[in-house]
């Protein structure tokens, strides 16, 4: 896969007639869009599970020191929860440019959380791209991410806030969980009740 998924996206034309289009959101999309959205609504899809096994070089780490973010992995029987966006269609194009570093739309069914679904678009990660990590020991992840930064700030906070995210949203993820446990330890902070 191209170092640069941009272009692949702009041919990715399946909403294009559309007036307004869901966007999946599971990782920083939950607690900061950083686009303007016509509705804003929480929602889970089905077979995928959110796992911290992208790099980011270009957002929460440098090509030196790359952090970890997060993407999908097909699973059978999984259901990822997370927050969905109507947006209009001039909003794709540059969170195109923003998530060019291996993200590739898929279009899944969105189930929101009050009833009823929709088809939509969800960026992913998948494992052929060139900033891809994969797997590691929680502990491996975690001393990775407490210490990487970029020029979107601290990988602590974009985990420590999809965390906080999940949390307020009554969502468990037990990856996050432990993910996060990990790094307020490596940070010194007091084991607490989460
Ligand atoms: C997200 O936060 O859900 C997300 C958005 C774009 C690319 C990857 C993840």
């Amino acid at each position: 896969m191209a170092l640069d998924t941009t272009q692949q996206n702009r041919r990715m034309t399946h909403f294009n007639d559309h007036d307004a289009i869901w966007l999946f959101g599971y990782g920083s999309l939950i607690w900061k869009a950083g686009f303007d959205y016509l509705e804003r609504r929480p929602a889970h899809i089905r077979g995928w599970t959110r796992r911290f096994w992208q790099g980011s070089h270009d957002h929460r780490g440098t090509p030196a020191a790359p952090g970890r973010v997060a993407t999908l992995l097909p699973t059978d029987g999984a259901i990822c929860h997370g927050m969905a966006y109507r947006i209009t269609p001039d909003i794709l194009g540059p969170l195109d440019v923003r998530e060019k570093n291996g993200y590739l739309r898929e279009v899944v069914t969105l189930r929101f959380a009050d009833g009823g679904t929709t088809q939509g678009l969800v960026y992913i990660a998948t494992e052929d791209n060139a900033a891809y990590l994969g797997d590691a020991p929680v502990e491996t992840i975690a001393r990775q991410i407490a210490e990487a930064h970029g020029p979107s700030g601290p990988n602590r906070d974009y985990l420590l806030n999809l965390d906080e995210a999940l949390r307020a949203l009554d969502v468990e993820d037990a990856h996050v969980a432990e993910l996060a446990r990990h790094v307020r330890h490596l940070d010194g902070e007091a084991p607490d009740a989460r």
